[in-house]
Order: structure tokens, then C-alpha cells, then sequence
């Protein structure tokens, strides 16, 4: 091939930043790089090392530019999870998870619930048709963004405030992503979304409640087609454990969403089965599974690397890849049909293991 024809042919493939970081995030991102390459996706990586080790060794969270690169040089980013017990104030996963949502403003945190097996779902009698919504969670203000203090801090009369940031701005751009969501992403039957649910505490925040409750009238009533709901997030909590069918499209603050999904995550076999991605559109964003670095069972091999091989897949149908995506998503959906998976979620293999199956099951496809 001619250096020309070369560089022509690089500059086709997408440019994926990849970054394992901490505990399991070690073991998931490796098989996940392998599936995306055993589907023959036009992609090339290149890996950092930030985390909890180079931070202990240097001192370094985020090297200097570090979110201006990203954003410049790579089409997407690839994560694992951040969380080491050696570093007690996690001041590495602050700046470099948080700071990748906030500093790049990925503003939303889309996060699908999908039940991929029944066996998978602790509730009786309920099927993976019964189980296809997504949280679409805010994801760059909140209380998450740590605005408060500590007063008098060892006396008697200690105070301590953290801070409910919730912008005009803010709160509408993810209702509006919520609804626009809805045109362009279909149930896994085929049929359209055309439910979105506000999920909040106004009955108790009723500053921050009232925001959401007034944006949510006002953007919602500019799509007719959707069916507008709300929620408190207590009462979310019980009907997504008694009754998950209802639900389709779930807008909420980043506090409520953290939650909610890590509840969403045990219908769906756990947070080893969960995938997510933090989007700006148009924007360089960032993907990675729901589920944090685990380090009691960090280098073991027997962490589910599917809630990982399926973030992939979710980063390649975001950068126009529906085809090799998919090819990932039946692979998975078969190796959870056979059972080839890690014991979680009730099989015998071990994380390197179960990777290699999906990744032969594609080349075979
Ligand atoms: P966690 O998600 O790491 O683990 C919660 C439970 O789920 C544990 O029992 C764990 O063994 C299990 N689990 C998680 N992923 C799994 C997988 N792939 N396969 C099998 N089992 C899996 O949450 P935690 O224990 O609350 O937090 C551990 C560390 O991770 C903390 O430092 C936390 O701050 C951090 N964390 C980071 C992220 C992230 O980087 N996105 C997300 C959540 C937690
Ligand atoms: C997640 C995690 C993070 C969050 C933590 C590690 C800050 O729990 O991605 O769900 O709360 O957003
Ligand atoms: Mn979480």
C-alpha cells in the first residue's frame, strides 16, 4: 500500500484513548479491546495509564493538557473504573472519572437496562421483553459537584454543607436529550420509545424539585408524540423492583441516577452485565461499565468482562459502527444463552476466558 493510501486508510479509523485504571478495570478493558478487534472494527488505541498506580508512584491524576488531548486527539474513550483502596482520599478517581464528565461536560450519562437472559433477573417471572429502559442521568452538576464546606471541623460545632447545583442549562439539556433520545433509539422489539419519566425528591428539595418539575413541563410539551411522567425517587425505587415493564426512558439529577442504577444493574444479573456512556454530542465521550474496580475480587480472573465487551459495543454504535456493534451484542446475548460466563452469573468461566469466547464467537459469525 502507498504511504498515501496508508494514511488515508488511518485517518478512516477511529482513534479510541483507552484507560483501564484500577482493580478489575485492569482484567475488563483488555477483553473488551480484544472483542472490538475480533469485530473487525476500524479502530486504533492507544492506552494511558492513569490510575492509582501512577498516581502512588508520581503523584499524577490527569498529566498536564490531559482533557484537552483527549478531546483533540481521540474519537472516543474507553474506561475502566477508578477506586484503590491505597488511596484512601480517592482524590485519583475525582479528578480523572469526575474529571472527565465535568472538565469535557459529558452531560449525559446514558445508562440501558436490559435483561439479556431470564435466568438473570432475581425477580420471578420476569422476562427480557419485560426488561428495556435507560436512565439518562445528569451528569456534570448536582451535589456531585462537591460545592460546600466544613466548619469549626473537630469542635462541637461542626457544620458541614454539600451543595445541590442544579442550572436552567443544566436541567434542560438532558430532558431535552431524554426526549430526543426517544427519535433516534428504539426498543430492542423494534418499537419506538415514547415514554420519558422525571424521576426526583421535589416533595422534599422543592428548590432544585421545582427547576426540574418546570423544565420538564415546558421542554415536554414541545414533543407531543411522548408521554410525560414523574416520580419520586423512593417510590421509583419500589416499582422498578415490583413491576420493571412500565418503564422506558428515566431522566434524572446525577445523584438519583448513581443510585437507581446500581438497583437497575441487579435486574439485569448485576454490575458486572451493566454498560454505560457519558456523552457530550459531538463531542469526543467517554464509555465505560456502570460497575466500579471491585478490588476484593481484582486479580483473580473472575470478574464479568460483559458489562466492558458491551460499554464497546455502545461506544461503536456511537461512532457509526452499528454493524460491528451488534456482531458484539449477539455474542454476548449467545455466550449468556450457552452460559459461558463468569460465575456471577452462573457460569464456570474465568474473565480472560469468557472474553476469548465472545471474541471467537465473532470471528465465527
Ligand atoms: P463495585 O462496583 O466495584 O463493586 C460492587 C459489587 O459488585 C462488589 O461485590 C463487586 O465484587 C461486584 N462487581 C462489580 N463489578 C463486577 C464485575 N465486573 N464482575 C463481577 N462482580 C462485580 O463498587 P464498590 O465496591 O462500591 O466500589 C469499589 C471501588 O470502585 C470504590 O473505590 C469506588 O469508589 C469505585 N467505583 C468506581 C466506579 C467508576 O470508576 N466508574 C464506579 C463505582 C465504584
Ligand atoms: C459511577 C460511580 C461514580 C459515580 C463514583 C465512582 C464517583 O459510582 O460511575 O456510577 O457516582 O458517578
Ligand atoms: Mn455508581
Amino acid at each position: 500500500m502507498s504511504p498515501q493510501k496508508e494514511d488515508q486508510r488511518k485517518s478512516a479509523r477511529k482513534r479510541i484513548a483507552v484507560i483501564a485504571g484500577d482493580g478489575i478495570g485492569q482484567e475488563v478493558i483488555p477483553q473488551a479491546v480484544q472483542v472490538i478487534q475480533a469485530a473487525g472494527a476500524a479502530v486504533e488505541f492507544a492506552a494511558f495509564d492513569w490510575g492509582a498506580d501512577r498516581f502512588l508512584r508520581d503523584g499524577t491524576t490527569v498529566p498536564a493538557d490531559g482533557f484537552a488531548m483527549l478531546a483533540r486527539d481521540f474519537d472516543a474513550i474507553l474506561v475502566g473504573a477508578f477506586g484503590d483502596p491505597r488511596v484512601k482520599t480517592n482524590i485519583h478517581a475525582m479528578e480523572i472519572l469526575l474529571g472527565m464528565r465535568f472538565k469535557m461536560d459529558l452531560y449525559a450519562n446514558v445508562r440501558p437496562v436490559r435483561l439479556l437472559d431470564a435466568a438473570l433477573c432475581p425477580l420471578k417471572g420476569v422476562e427480557p421483553k419485560d426488561v428495556d429502559f435507560v436512565v439518562l442521568r445528569e451528569n456534570t452538576e448536582g451535589v456531585y459537584t462537591d460545592a460546600g464546606g466544613v466548619f469549626k471541623q473537630g469542635t462541637a460545632d461542626e457544620i458541614a454543607t454539600q451543595e445541590d447545583i442544579n442550572t436552567r442549562k443544566g436541567v434542560e439539556r438532558i430532558i431535552r436529550y431524554a426526549c430526543e433520545y426517544c427519535k433516534t433509539h428504539a426498543r430492542l422489539d423494534g418499537s419506538p420509545r415514547n415514554k420519558v419519566l422525571m424521576c426526583d425528591k421535589s416533595n422534599a428539595m422543592t428548590h432544585a424539585g421545582g427547576l426540574w418539575q418546570r423544565v420538564f413541563k415546558e421542554v415536554g410539551a414541545e414533543y407531543p408524540q411522548i408521554t410525560t411522567q414523574h416520580m419520586y425517587v423512593d417510590a421509583l425505587c419500589m416499582q422498578m423492583v415490583r413491576d420493571p415493564r412500565q418503564f422506558d426512558v428515566i431522566v434524572t439529577n446525577i445523584m438519583f441516577g448513581d443510585i437507581i442504577t446500581d438497583l437497575a444493574a441487579g435486574l439485569q444479573g448485576g454490575l458486572g452485565m451493566a454498560a454505560s456512556g457519558n456523552i457530550h454530542p459531538g463531542r469526543t465521550s467517554m464509555f465505560e461499565p456502570v460497575h466500579g474496580s471491585a478490588p476484593p475480587i481484582a486479580g483473580k480472573n473472575i470478574a464479568n468482562p460483559f458489562g466492558a465487551i458491551l460499554t464497546a459495543a455502545m461506544m461503536l454504535a456511537h461512532l457509526g459502527m452499528a454493524k460491528e456493534s451488534s456482531r458484539i451484542e449477539s455474542a454476548v446475548f449467545e455466550a449468556v444463552r450457552q452460559k459461558k460466563t463468569t460465575v456471577d452469573i452462573g457460569g464456570s468461566l474465568g474473565t480472560r476466558e469468557a472474553g476469548q469466547f465472545i471474541s471467537t464467537l465473532i470471528a465465527r459469525q
